[in-house]
């Protein structure tokens, strides 16, 4: 176990981003009463993840880590869950396909409901109320009630979580993602596009290679990993006491404590502070953790919080996730990527392209351009190339919906148009048609890696 650590030593740190509830007692209910229900995820879930993360460390996967920015109470149902999921396995064949190289997936799913805001409060016309913290925390209305921070909302993301994972466990296992179904991941509103007719395409010469395979005598009953997948979940860990209340000490390794919330857990970049409550909770589990990295973490810096949460510098433990915008990734991740190489740490170095190009449209909506989203996908890859290091993953805010939140990509979706169908509650996220766009360009750059020697060869467990 980490030195001196408890699931609650966090609370003696200082700490960024807590709500402030009007009734503590009842905060303090909350807490016991899931302290008392039983774990979202196992112990050894969590390790065969960290093991899969280990083969992106070593250069010989990929990591692709995809979802909503923020899930909600409003929009949780059985059909969204299973087109986020069927977009995500369609990126995940694109890559594993053009790149032959095997992909880890891991969903912002299943308890990503709470966010990290700038400011405290919000004001309108002269009425200022707390910041929406995700539904996690308040509501987003603009009304005092609905934004009063409220514990009760803790229990409803344990139940919504459970469910959800009961049904990305049922898809990933249960035949949805048997390879002899990938036509019909396709979602209906991105057919006939050039993004799905180039999916048709490769997912013909797939059926075909799974054609020669079966006459080999290889098929989907002697074969599991053509039937079914390892579909893994994610968050954000920034509500501390929920993490602390799910956190379980593993039965069959005395003295190694997990968070039950979800496989991997991550650090946002408002709350990575070396002495900060975030890093103090994070390194005592044995998740895998990622920490995400924008413009302002120095070399220095990104190497003493490596030291915090991967002292035996284990790969497949952490996760760097470089969010730096568009313009900024060449500039500031060749020095943190060379820091971590010259020090010999075995991190998985993954692009989140999103939170770095979050502009303001003139109509008042938050947005993203895809080909800022692009840029920045190619910067990443780039340094890596340049720098003789993997890159690792991706990590994108996406849908399986037909939104109208970031613009560009093949649609041409203008800034008139977002208002169409915005529904996100938090930031905007790619649609079907982009994030296969993006699994694309993202292949074609695994590909140049393998042909300039970067990227190992695959192992054979790599099908799906
Ligand atoms: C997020 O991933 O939703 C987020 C808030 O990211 P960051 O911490 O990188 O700003
Ligand atoms: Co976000």
């Amino acid at each position: 176990m980490a030195r001196d650590w408890t699931a609650r030593s966090w609370r003696d740190k200082p700490i960024q981003q807590v709500p402030t509830y009007p009734d503590p007692r009842r905060v303090t209910a909350v807490e016991d009463e899931l302290a008392a229900l039983p774990p979202l995820v196992f112990a050894g879930e969590a390790r065969r993840l960290r093991a899969s993360l280990a083969q992106v460390a070593k250069g010989k996967a990929f990591l692709l880590q995809g979802g909503d920015c923020a899930e909600s109470f409003e929009e949780f149902s059985a059909n969204t869950i299973r087109d986020t999921f069927r977009v995500i396995l369609q990126m995940a064949v694109v890559m594993t396909y053009g790149a032959a190289c095997p992909v880890v997936k891991v969903g912002r799913m299943a308890g990503q409901f709470a966010k990290p805001r700038s400011a405290p409060m919000e004001e309108i016309d002269g009425v200022s109320l707390p910041s929406y913290r995700g539904d996690m925390v308040n509501g987003m209305e603009f009304q005092a009630a609905t934004r009063t921070p409220d514990p009760e909302r803790l229990l409803r993301v344990y139940h919504q979580s459970a469910a959800t994972l009961n049904l990305l466990r049922a898809f990933a296992q249960g035949g949805y993602a048997d390879l002899f179904q990938m036509h019909r991941w396709t979602l209906d509103f991105v057919k006939g596009s050039p993004q799905a007719e180039r999916y048709e395409d490769m997912a013909n010469r797939i059926t075909e290679a799974l054609g020669f395979m079966e006459a080999c005598g290889l098929n989907g009953e002697s074969v599991s990993q053509l039937r079914e997948t390892e579909f893994y979940t994610s968050h954000e860990a920034l509500l501390l006491n929920y993490e602390e209340a799910l956190t379980r000490e593993d039965s069959t390794r005395p003295g190694e404590f997990y968070s039950t919330t979800a496989h991997m857990l991550w650090i946002g970049d408002r709350t990575r502070q070396l002495d900060g409550a975030h890093i103090e909770y994070m390194r005592g589990i044995r998740n895998p953790v990622g920490l995400k990295a924008g413009p302002s973490m120095t070399p220095d810096e990104l190497l003493r919080l490596i030291e915090a949460l991967d002292p035996n510098n284990d790969a497949g433990r952490l996760t760097v996730i470089a969010r730096m915008g568009a313009d900024a990734v060449e500039e500031h991740l060749p020095a943190l990527v060379r820091a971590t190489k010259r020090e010999g740490r075995n991190v998985v170095w993954a692009c989140d392209p999103m939170h770095g190009n979050t502009v303001k449209a003139s109509s008042g909506f938050k947005t993203r351009s895809f080909d800022r989203i692009l840029r920045e996908v190619r910067g990443f890859f780039a340094v890596h190339q340049a720098e003789g290091t993997h890159a690792g993953g991706v990590h994108f805010e996406m849908t399986g919906r037909d939104v109208t939140e970031c613009i560009g990509g093949a649609q041409a979706i203008t800034e008139a148009r977002l208002g169409d169908r915005y529904h996100t509650h938090c930031d905007p996220r790619l649609n079907a048609h982009q994030a296969l766009e993006l699994a694309f360009l993202i292949s074609e750059g695994l590909k140049q890696e393998r042909t300039l020697g970067k990227l190992a060869a695959p192992g054979l467990a790599a099908v799906s």
